[in-house]
């Protein structure tokens, strides 16, 4: 059966508090006007970084509203968009606003992205690293990805309809594991069918714990890895992610995205503000967002630019404070309740060949985000570079330095809470779509540069197996 997937209601003494908090940030700001710090991109003292974190947490969960609107500060919201606020698509992130800022509804689980399959085609002929970061070619209909919402008068671009398809594997010692993967359609089309040549790429939205830690990694430390042409023969290549950083106006490592095309958190909230919610910022002028020239109402709609915010949306100085509160989430620790799984699994870890993508320790001995006193010993589980990961995963689309078959590692830091967000319902598994609803079934999934590391796991006997999962889910 098709499920259809929506995101509605609010927790009503959450957006009496975030409009409070963005009131009284629009005073301060008129008053004030942007802080040299921010802006220079240096860093603020403890409690001006403090009190901005906590403006752009505010900024995070409010919801935004169709303009024109009285109120000037949160107007602008689509024509078309798949959700009203930051926090409903990453939530839980908003532990600074205590227990008002906690989202009372499961999270809107997944954007349906739209690429011509053609430049993925291109892309995945040629491995070198020549050819500069692509800008996916939208559909000329619906754009870079389905709006599954409209404010009051415009239609919805149609609705993401998943179908879930099953396939049996079978382990080394005989036990079946179900796998299911999404069969995607897009239901109810509204403004004509999609261009046949057109890939669909169904993305969850990652945790956001922990993403200073991710920024401050050393490009060179991140290069060190990478072997593109796989010049050790382990099977591996890694490649590195590259893309615009829209505010330095220069080519850099991207270390952002599934696909690692973004690269700084100012670009991918830019991005996020546009894509996902219609609202325009400097760099992305368009306040109707991912509306094509082919939705001509969509395009000529009233939309929420104010003076006050440079002539957008959306000001630099907000998009500013939502990095300094991204940056205020501290990374996730282990769960710390796997003592005896612990020695032997980190050794497993090794020796199935994981930790050749999934690196423990790119990030080193880190401060474990900028609200923690304590320095910690913050263990990132990922190398930020891209792999084939076969044809299974592969979604068709070129994104940035990426082929269809590519995908940054993610980090496995934080894992024992994704898993307990799957149990209770917040999301619908692991991997970039969801897929894996467990952590042995995300391994299966594992085709291309990741193949000889799936074997290994697959050949365990059970007790290792059951020993090698217990230490994953206490990440
Ligand atoms: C409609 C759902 C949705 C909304 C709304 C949304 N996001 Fe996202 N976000 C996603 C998805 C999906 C991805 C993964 C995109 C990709 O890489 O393909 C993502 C990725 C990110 C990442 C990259 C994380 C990483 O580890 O690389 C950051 C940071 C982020 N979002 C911040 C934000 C901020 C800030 C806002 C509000 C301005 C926002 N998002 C609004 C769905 C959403
Ligand atoms: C060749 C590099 C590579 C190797 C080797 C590798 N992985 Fe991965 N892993 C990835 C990539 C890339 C993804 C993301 C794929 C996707 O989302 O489609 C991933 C995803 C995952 C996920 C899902 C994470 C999430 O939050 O969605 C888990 C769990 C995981 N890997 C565990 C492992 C384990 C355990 C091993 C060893 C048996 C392993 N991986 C070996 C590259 C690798």
């Amino acid at each position: 059966m098709p499920v259809q997937l929506g995101h509605d209601c609010f927790d009503v003494r959450r957006r009496a508090f975030v409009f409070a908090a963005l009131a009284v940030f629009f005073l301060i700001w008129t008053a004030s006007g942007p802080s040299d710090a921010a802006q220079a991109g240096g860093q603020p003292s403890a409690s001006s970084g403090a009190a901005e974190a906590f403006i752009g947490g505010a900024i995070y969960s409010a919801d935004w509203i169709a303009a024109p609107n009285v109120s000037d500060g949160a107007d602008g919201l689509g024509p078309l968009f798949n959700a009203t606020s930051c926090a409903a698509c990453h939530p839980g992130q908003d532990a600074s606003l205590g227990a008002l800022g906690r989202p009372a509804v499961q999270a809107v689980p997944h954007v349906l992205r739209l690429a011509r399959r053609s430049s993925g085609v291109r892309r995945q002929q040629s491995v070198g690293l020549d050819l500069p970061p692509v800008t996916p070619d939208p559909d000329p209909r619906y754009g870079a990805q389905l709006q599954d919402r409209a404010i009051p008068g415009h239609a919805a671009e149609g609705q993401i309809a998943v179908r879930w398809a099953y396939v049996k594997w079978r382990l080394g010692d005989g036990t079946e594991v179900n796998l299911r993967l999404p069969r995607v359609r897009v239901s109810s089309p509204v403004y004509g069918p999609l261009s046949p040549d057109v890939a669909m790429s169904l993305r969850r939205p990652p945790p956001l714990e922990g993403l200073s830690v991710v920024a401050a990694i050393d490009e060179s430390r991140i290069l060190s890895n990478a072997d593109p042409e796989d010049r050790d023969g382990d099977g591996i290549s890694g490649r590195p992610g590259y893309a615009l950083d829209e505010r330095r106006g220069k080519q850099v490592l991207a270390r952002f995205g599934w696909k690692a095309s973004v690269a700084s958190l100012a670009d991918q909230t830019a991005a996020a503000f546009s894509l996902d919610m219609g609202l325009s910022s400097v760099r992305r002028g368009l306040g109707s967002g991912d509306c094509t020239p082919l939705q001509a109402a969509c395009r000529s709609a009233v939309d929420g630019a104010s003076a006050a915010k440079g002539g957008f949306e959306v000001s630099e100085r907000e998009i500013d404070l939502v990095v300094v509160y991204l940056e205020s989430l501290p990374a996730p620790m282990p769960s710390g309740d796997t003592k005896v799984a612990e020695s032997r699994g980190a050794t497993q870890f090794a020796q199935l060949g994981c930790a050749a993508c999934h690196r423990i320790d790119l990030s080193g001995t880190t401060q474990g985000g900028v609200r923690s006193e304590v320095s910690r010993d913050v263990r990132l589980f990922s190398d930020l570079l891209l792999h084939d990961m076969g044809l299974g995963l592969g979604d068709g689309i070129a994104e940035g330095t990426a082929s269809g078959r590519e995908w940054r590692t993610p980090p496995l830091w934080g894992l024992s809470l994704r898993l307990e967000d799957i149990a209770r319902g917040r999301i619908q598994g692991l991997l970039h779509d969801g897929r894996a609803r467990t952590i042995e079934e995300a391994v299966l999934w594992h085709g291309g540069e990741g193949a000889a590391s799936r074997e290994r796991f697959w050949q365990l006997a059970a007790p290792d197996r059951a020993n090698f999962l217990a230490y994953l889910s206490g990440l």
